[in-house]
C-alpha cells in the first residue's frame, strides 16, 4: 500500500513539473481566475478611440458620484457672490441642532470658541491669533458656507472634512451663535 502511495506521489510531482515547465505548450491552469481577470482590461489597445486605448478621460463636465460641485470660485468676487446669492437648502426637518453643535465643536471651536467669540483653546494658549468674534463680521449664510468651502486667509478650507449637509448645519449654528453675541 505504501509503495503504491509513493509511486502515485512521484508520478503526480513529475506530471506537475512537466505540465508547468514546458513553455512550448498551452499550460494547465489550476485556478484560471487567478491568471485571467474576469473584469475588463481598461488599458488594452482598442480601435474604438482615436488614441488607441480603451481607458479614456471622463467627458468634460462629468461629475463623480456623490460629489456636488461648488460653483463659487475662491476669489473676492466668488465670496461676494456667495454672500449675496447662496442660500441654505436645509428644510426645518433637516435641522438637527444637536448635531450642528457637535460638528461645530469638533471642527471650529478650537479656534472660534464655543460661543463664537474668537476665544477658542488655541487662542487662549496663544497658538493661533487673529480669530474674529462672529459679531464683528458682517456674514450671511452664503458667506459662512463659502468660508467653510474655501477658507479665508489664515483659516483653511474644511470642505474635505464635511459633507454638504454637515456644512449647512454648521452654518446654522454659527448664525445662532452670532445672533446670541449680538444681543
Ligand atoms: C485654525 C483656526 C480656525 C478654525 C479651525 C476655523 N477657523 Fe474660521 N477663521 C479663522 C481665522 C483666522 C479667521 C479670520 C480670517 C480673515 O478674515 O482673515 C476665520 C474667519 C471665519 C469666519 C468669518 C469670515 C468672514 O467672512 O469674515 C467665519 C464665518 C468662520 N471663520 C467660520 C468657521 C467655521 C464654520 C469653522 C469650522 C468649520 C471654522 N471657521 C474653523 C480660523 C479658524
Amino acid at each position: 500500500m505504501s509503495r503504491l502511495f509513493k509511486i502515485t506521489t512521484v508520478l503526480a510531482v513529475v506530471t506537475l513539473v512537466f505540465t508547468s515547465c514546458d513553455k512550448s505548450r498551452r499550460q494547465l491552469q489550476f485556478m484560471p481566475d487567478m491568471y485571467q481577470s474576469v473584469s475588463g482590461e481598461p488599458y488594452e489597445e482598442s480601435t474604438v478611440f482615436e488614441n488607441g486605448l480603451e481607458a479614456q478621460q471622463p467627458v468634460s463636465g462629468s461629475i463623480s458620484r456623490g460629489h456636488i460641485p461648488y460653483e463659487y470660485p475662491d476669489t473676492n468676487e466668488g465670496y461676494e457672490d456667495a454672500k449675496k446669492k447662496l442660500k441654505s437648502p436645509l428644510t426645518a426637518e433637516d435641522l438637527d441642532s444637536e448635531q450642528a453643535k457637535n460638528l461645530y465643536t469638533i471642527y471650529c471651536s478650537v479656534c472660534h470658541g464655543k460661543k463664537g467669540d474668537g476665544q477658542g483653546d488655541l487662542v487662549k494658549r496663544e497658538k493661533f491669533l487673529g480669530i474674529p468674534n462672529y459679531k464683528d463680521r458682517d456674514v450671511t449664510e452664503g458667506s459662512i458656507y463659502h468660508v467653510i468651502m474655501h477658507g479665508k486667509n489664515m483659516m483653511g478650507s474644511h470642505a474635505s472634512q464635511l459633507n454638504e449637509k454637515e456644512r449647512w448645519l454648521i452654518v446654522k449654528h454659527v448664525q445662532e451663535l452670532r445672533n446670541n453675541l449680538l444681543k
